[in-house]
């Protein structure tokens, strides 16, 4: 469907389909000079459907080029979320050594079996493209690992484990995530499993990711694993667990209680890294799915439903608390950076409208701020507001140690209750000094605090673009020492 990407809400710098639904994205892979993104996609409503692969490609995961459906439904099922991998060495003979195979393994889902009462209705498949994925076939004799009988079984995430020599998958299992090795993407051994003791457990586990990243010299894997409901605020968020893989057995580094969040926010859910990502940048690059459950099928919008997260360079710190993960937006958002404004160094004590410090209108861009003295404040943070007099908070109170986005007031509000809840994160990070990066679209921000130690993203629906911006101190002066506000360009302008 063609259209100008104008519709009211439609976000300008973050990846949305050309119309009807979207849920996670799917099949990340890098290959030939693309980054390829799918989704799960119902191409006949704006609510969630029997689900195909929507797909695009992005020579800088910024700009993007809408494709054909990659993936549709058939007699084995609705084609749910799942991973792309390129065979390089064609283990699974599905293309040759000259021209490897991009093979995408996904989860089938059998709404009849599902409908008839039985449990066995998810099954994994797979698909193979020649051509640069821009047609698939899929593998005769899927699916390529059966149902051993329970209910949520679903998600693959697979990649090549060289030590082992073998692909492994990590799938979502009910309540816990199961490994499976492969020496040809096509039959398949269960390894382990892991899961059912740690992190949290108030929903379904869904959309594992597992990869090494190294901090300070060391290697560490990482699992991601999203979780619905039972997120921090409320329905969908993304956990994660750190530890060591061994090519059999995952083994977390965390006590069996502690649940850490890639992102505190309401809104990033069912979000794993691109594959195939070349030695030579070595970067780990995550996009998650910007909604929530609780809400999705319900947002505002008319002629599409739901966008994606800015992608992400995923990385670890060590810190006192131990080693935690850290998000920060990529390097080829440059490409959409326009004209800077320096801010001011002052006091801030009430509040201190920023808006005409830019020359241009704020409604996309970026805030950096560098505030010191914060313990000083009760309460401070970012505005954004309209001239109906809707806004959103972006905040922190230094008492708590506990940022928060208040979206109370943000415009329109009243399609779900549990929208206008007010959601917080704690700070990881001390210290009186902090620095806010945070991004502006027409309908979403997304924070990172501290250097990406802490993220926050949410998603609002203003009746009119946000247009002002201030920063205020309740009841104490903080000093914003330096500060940038960048006007960003829109995607579709080109
Ligand atoms: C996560 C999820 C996945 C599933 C897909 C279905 O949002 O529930 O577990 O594969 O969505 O669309």
């Amino acid at each position: 469907v063609a259209n100008n990407f104008q519709e009211t809400h439609r976000p300008q710098f973050h990846f949305s389909p050309p119309a009807k639904w979207m849920n996670d994205p799917n099949g990340m892979v890098y290959h030939n000079g693309e980054y390829h993104l799918f989704y799960q996609h119902y191409p006949d409503s704006t609510v969630w459907g029997p689900m195909h692969w929507g797909h695009a490609v992005s020579k800088d995961m910024i700009h993007w080029e809408h494709l054909p459906i990659a993936l549709y439904p058939d007699s084995l099922g609705y084609i749910f979320s799942g991973s792309a991998v390129v065979d390089a060495n064609n283990t699974s003979g599905l293309g040759t050594k000259e021209n490897p195979p991009m093979v995408a393994i996904y989860t089938y889902h059998l709404a009849e079996g599902e409908k008839a009462g039985k449990i066995d209705y998810q099954t994994q498949g797979i698909a193979y493209s020649t051509d640069n994925g821009r047609t698939w076939e899929k593998y005769k004799q899927n699916p390529v690992l059966k149902n051993p009988g329970i209910k949520d079984f679903r998600d693959p995430k697979v990649s090549w484990h060289e030590p082992s020599k073998q692909w492994v998958m990590i799938l979502a299992v009910a309540d816990h995530v199961e490994f499976y090795g492969s020496k040809n993407l096509t039959s398949w051994t269960k390894l382990s499993e892991f899961g059912k003791t740690y992190g949290g457990h108030g929903g379904v586990w869904e959309c594992p990711d597992l990869f090494p990243l190294t901090v300070d010299g060391k290697q560490k894997w990482v699992m991601l694993l999203s979780i619905n409901p039972g997120g921090p605020n409320g329905g969908s968020a993304t956990q994660y667990f750190i530890g060591n893989f061994d090519g059999k057995t995952f083994t977390s580094d965390n006590p069996a209680k502690t649940t850490l969040w890639v992102d505190h926010g309401t809104d990033n859910y069912a979000g794993v890294t691109w594959s195939n990502i070349p030695q030579a940048d070595g970067r780990r690059l995550f996009m998650g799915w910007m909604s929530n459950w609780l809400y999705a099928d319900d947002v505002p919008t008319d002629t599409w439903r739901s966008a994606m997260t800015l992608p992400r360079e995923l990385s670890l710190k060590n810190t006192p608390q131990g080693i935690r993960l850290v998000s920060q937006p990529v390097k080829e958002l440059s490409s959409i950076r326009a004209e800077s404004a320096d801010l001011k160094s002052q006091t801030i004590n009430g509040e201190v409208d920023l808006t005409k410090s830019a020359s241009f209108p704020v409604t996309l861009s970026e805030l950096t701020v560098s505030l010191e003295d914060i313990d000083k404040s009760k309460d401070l943070g970012i505005e954004l507001s309209n001239a109906q007099g809707q806004k959103l908070l972006i905040g922190y109170e230094p008492a708590s140690k506990q940022f928060y986005i208040d979206r109370s007031k943000s415009g329109k509000i009243d399609f779900s209750k549990e929208f206008p809840k007010k959601q917080t994160a704690p700070r990881l990070s001390t210290g009186n000094t902090l620095t806010l990066q945070v991004f502006i679209d027409v309908a979403s921000v997304e924070v990172f605090a501290d250097n990406g130690e802490t993220v926050m993203t949410s998603i609002f629906f203003p009746d009119a673009n946000y247009d002002q911006v201030k920063l205020y101190s309740k009841e104490g002066a903080i000093q914003l020492t330096s500060g940038q506000l960048t006007r960003l360009k829109s995607i579709w302008d080109q």
